[in-house]
């Protein structure tokens, strides 16, 4: 078991990549704390998991309770961070409200920095590591997704940025670039209206046969990065896309 004995702390385990990441960790071993604002979707993904939670409602919206998340997880101490909550919203750039624009910034950036400085002390202790989730959306711009897009560049550059400030302490920091997963979020999230030229949206299809990824084929990066099969990678960023980015 790759984690056996190890605490992490999952964020995003209500639904979609952190419910089958949280699953993934505890069949690994692991004693896991799951975090999501959504406390009905947690208690189903408790349900779910080999070994009973830590469960811990918070909002990424509200950074006092990001830090009391960590609180609760580390109270043992803490070996593994996996930063998976995030929120998609598109729209054409000519009318995307700023509110919204920042609103994406808070919750899909500024809370996983917030995480990570929370964390960081009780990583450095334990030797453990931070995983993030970043998009392919980290990687390339997209349209009419601007502030999402930048939301995950920023993932990106602190991803980078910590790995290089916290390496001599012997943390490392990587993030997961996922490409298009099947997952409520790209099932519910409202397509943009208006004045779109779709031809731009989707540019880069899956390449492999059966490109399209389920959050399982996710979990097993984010298991893979923050074992210690993965000791000596650190400020890298992943793509699980099906060959989306390839070109
Ligand atoms: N699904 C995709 O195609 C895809 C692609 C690239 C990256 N991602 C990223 O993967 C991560 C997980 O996405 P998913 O597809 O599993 O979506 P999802 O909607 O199934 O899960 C996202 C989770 O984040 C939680 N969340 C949202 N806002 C929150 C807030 N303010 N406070 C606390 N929790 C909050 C939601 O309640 C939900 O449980 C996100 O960061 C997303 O940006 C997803």
């Amino acid at each position: 078991m790759l984690f056996a004995g190890k605490k992490v702390l999952i964020t995003g385990a209500a639904s979609g990549i952190g419910r089958a990441t949280a699953i993934r960790f505890a069949a690994e071993g692991a004693a896991v704390t799951i975090g999501d604002r959504n406390a009905a979707g947690l208690e189903e993904t408790a349900a779910l998991m080999a070994s009973t939670p830590t469960i811990q409602t918070y909002d990424a919206t509200d950074l006092a309770s990001c830090r009391a998340l960590v609180d609760v997880a580390a109270r043992d101490g803490l070996d593994v961070l996996c930063n998976i909550a995030g929120m998609l919203k598109w729209g054409s750039s000519e009318t995307f409200s700023l509110d919204d624009f920042e609103l994406l910034l808070k919750i899909n950036t500024t809370s996983v920095f917030a995480l990570c400085q929370a964390a960081l002390p009780h990583l450095v202790k334990s030797g453990g590591n931070i995983v993030n989730t970043a998009s392919t959306a980290a990687l390339q711009g997209i349209a009419y997704t601007i502030a999402y897009s930048a939301s995950k560049h920023g993932v990106a550059a602190i991803t980078k940025g910590l790995a290089i400030e916290y390496g001599a302490k012997g943390v490392r920091v990587n993030a997961i670039c996922p490409g298009h997963v099947e997952t409520p979020m790209t099932r519910d999230t409202p397509v943009p209206e208006g004045d779109i030229d779709w031809s731009v949206v989707m540019r880069n299809a899956p390449k492999l046969r059966d490109g399209s990824c389920s959050p399982d084929d996710v979990a097993n990066m984010f298991a893979f990065l923050a074992s210690d099969q993965a000791s000596k990678v650190t400020g890298a960023l992943f793509t699980v896309d099906g060959g989306q980015l390839a070109g």
